[in-house]
């Protein structure tokens, strides 16, 4: 399995990575080097494909998935629980990969009524997310304690689904959500005020590999199962019955979904 991620996840950088074109050797070496992008604008978006990779995960598979039949549970890692990952540990998924790869970005899904404590938002971010309530957009700071630029997102209630799985969770700290409503914001953090080309790729790339490393986690526990039926792994999805997608075709879903944006981004700063 772990063979797919070296395959996939350089597609984005083919053309991005100044190889294509025939671009000359010295020209390849200093191009790519200069800061051309502010954080603000490289964390708005990884944000994006965060937010297109979220809903597709959540409506797609999960909302997909349980009409055929599949589960998803906060336990999903216990060996005696046979299901997949809620969408806000699927985010903790590719929070955790990214914490492992070289590129110094950080993700973290919060609320000021969460469900895991662990999960509350405190000082600046807990104060710029009472805005973020109220109209919605995003908060950009220099957060001084971990030198960090900081930039946060609204998190929404975009389906029924998150509405009453919160509203009904046992450990939950509020129950009257409703549709629409900013439930929490995924904060990101990057230590430089301004990014190369390069090191702009490597943001977008390393969240692409985060999603890869948490979905194929997912399929080797189904692999594992004992007692549920396993999905047929493939290039169809859950909307046509008991599949899934492999991550080549999921991660291809988001690029065809988000990748147009991020692209026009990234080509009008060459
Ligand atoms: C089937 C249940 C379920 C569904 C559906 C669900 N969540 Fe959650 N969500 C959880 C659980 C459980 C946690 C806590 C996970 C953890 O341990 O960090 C959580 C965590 C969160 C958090 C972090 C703060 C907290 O409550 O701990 C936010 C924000 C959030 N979810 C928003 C959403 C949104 C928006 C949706 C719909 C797009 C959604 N959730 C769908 C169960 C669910």
């Amino acid at each position: 399995m772990k063979a797919i991620t070296k395959i996939i996840v350089p597609v984005l950088s083919i053309c991005v990575l100044n190889s294509c074109g025939g671009v000359p050797e010295e020209k390849t070496a200093s191009a790519g080097e200069e800061k051309v992008f502010a954080v603000e604008e490289v964390l708005e978006m990884v944000a994006k494909e965060n937010d297109v990779t979220r809903t597709l995960y959540t409506k797609a598979i999960v909302g997909g998935g349980k009409k055929q039949g599949m589960k998803f549970d906060e336990d999903w890692r216990k060996d005696d629980v046979e299901a997949g990952p809620l969408p806000a540990l699927f985010l903790r998924g590719v929070a955790t990969s990214i914490k492992k790869s070289p590129v110094p970005l950080g993700l973290y899904l919060g609320s000021d009524f969460p469900i895991n404590a662990a999960n509350k938002f405190v000082g600046k971010q807990a104060n710029l997310f009472e805005t973020i309530k109220k109209d919605q957009k995003p908060q950009f700071f220099y957060d001084d304690d971990q030198k960090l630029h900081t930039a946060m997102f609204a998190d929404l209630a975009s389906a029924g689904a998150c509405v009453t799985c919160h509203n009904d969770h046992p450990q939950t700290s509020k129950s009257d959500w409703k549709l629409g409503d900013v439930m929490g914001a995924t904060t990101w953090q990057y230590p430089k005020d301004s990014l190369t080309y390069k090191e702009t790729v490597a943001v977008l790339n390393s969240y692409a590999k985060g999603t890869v490393d948490i979905y194929m986690e997912y399929l080797d526990e189904i692999e594992a199962f004992k007692e549920s039926e396993k999905p047929e792994i493939g290039d169809k999805w859950p909307a046509d019955g008991k599949y899934l997608p492999t991550p080549e075709v999921f991660l291809d879903s988001v690029r065809k979904l988000s990748s147009y944006e991020t692209m026009k981004h990234l080509v009008a700063a060459k």
